[in-house]
């Protein structure tokens, strides 16, 4: 680990994380990790999962729901050319504080990353063309998915990134499940769960050229990875997708991926 960026003393900063609700486990700190549910193991099989298949060198990259910032430094450490984080509910919420432990976190870790502070609803093309758009743990959050998704096309230059919750597994066509009030795990910002087939038909839709998934790096059924490219992507950003990623327009993937009811 490198040396700590700020002019904070260890119990200073252990203070300030104490005054904060984390999503991540980031090691800012030999001995100052900061105190998520997402575990520095899962964070890093996701992370190998996402990323891992991809050369970020000299790209440019947008994430999408940053929260506390584990994959837009993920990112930049991984030779990301610009990183732009973004987000709006948890880093305007008062008790998350989002965007608070984004910048302390950032500031600790010493890493050159623009943040803005906007909604996925509110997403237009002005944001600029990235080569790659990271969504992970956003899509089933928002009551209009579709609309948003359409909007990420705009910004996408070569490849967008999606990890999501899924349901409707045992069903060949595309569909996606709704979860009234707080029917999915009594969260009431959890609105949908798509399958496969529904993810592919509207990324499809909506003007991507190819879409590949893999399962989730861990015993999780309810969660999948998604990489959807555009017609101009580079066929080199999909060099390092191995065969855990597969093509969902390739013969059998689809049916391969249905589960029983
Ligand atoms: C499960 S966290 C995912 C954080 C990070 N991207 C990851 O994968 O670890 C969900 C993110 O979606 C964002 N979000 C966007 N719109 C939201 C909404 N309508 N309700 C809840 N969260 C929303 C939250 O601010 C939060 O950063």
């Amino acid at each position: 680990m490198d040396q700590p960026k700020t002019s904070l003393s260890y119990d200073e900063l252990l203070a300030r994380m104490q005054q904060i609700h984390w999503f991540h486990s980031i090691a800012l700190r030999p001995g100052l990790t900061t105190f998520g549910p997402k575990t520095e193991l899962i964070l890093a099989h996701e992370e190998q999962a996402l990323l891992g298949c991809l050369d970020l060198h000299g790209r440019t990259v947008l994430d999408i729901g940053a929260w506390n910032g584990h994959f837009s430094f993920a990112a930049k450490r991984r030779g990301a050319a610009r990183v732009l984080a973004t987000d709006s509910y948890t880093w305007t919420h008062p008790h998350f504080k989002g965007q608070e432990s984004f910048e302390l976190a950032r500031a600790e870790l010493g890493l050159e990353i623009d943040t803005q502070l906007i909604d996925p609803t509110e997403i237009t093309g002005d944001l600029g063309l990235f080569d790659v758009v990271l969504f992970l743990g956003v899509f089933y959050h928002l009551f209009d998915p579709i609309d948003v998704i359409q909007r990420l096309r705009s910004v996408t230059g070569q490849v967008l990134m999606i990890e999501t919750h899924q349901d409707a597994l045992e069903k060949t066509r595309p569909g996606m499940v709704f979860y009234p009030g707080t029917t999915l795990g009594g969260d009431a910002t959890n609105w949908w769960g798509p399958n496969p087939p529904l993810m592919l038909s509207l990324l499809k839709q909506i003007g991507f050229a190819r879409v590949m998934y893999r399962e989730y790096p861990g015993e999780v059924m309810y969660r999948g990875l998604y990489a959807a490219f555009t017609p101009e992507a580079d066929p080199a950003i999909a060099a390092g997708f191995g065969v855990e990623w597969r093509d969902l327009e390739a013969p059998g993937v689809l049916d391969s991926l249905v589960v029983a009811a």
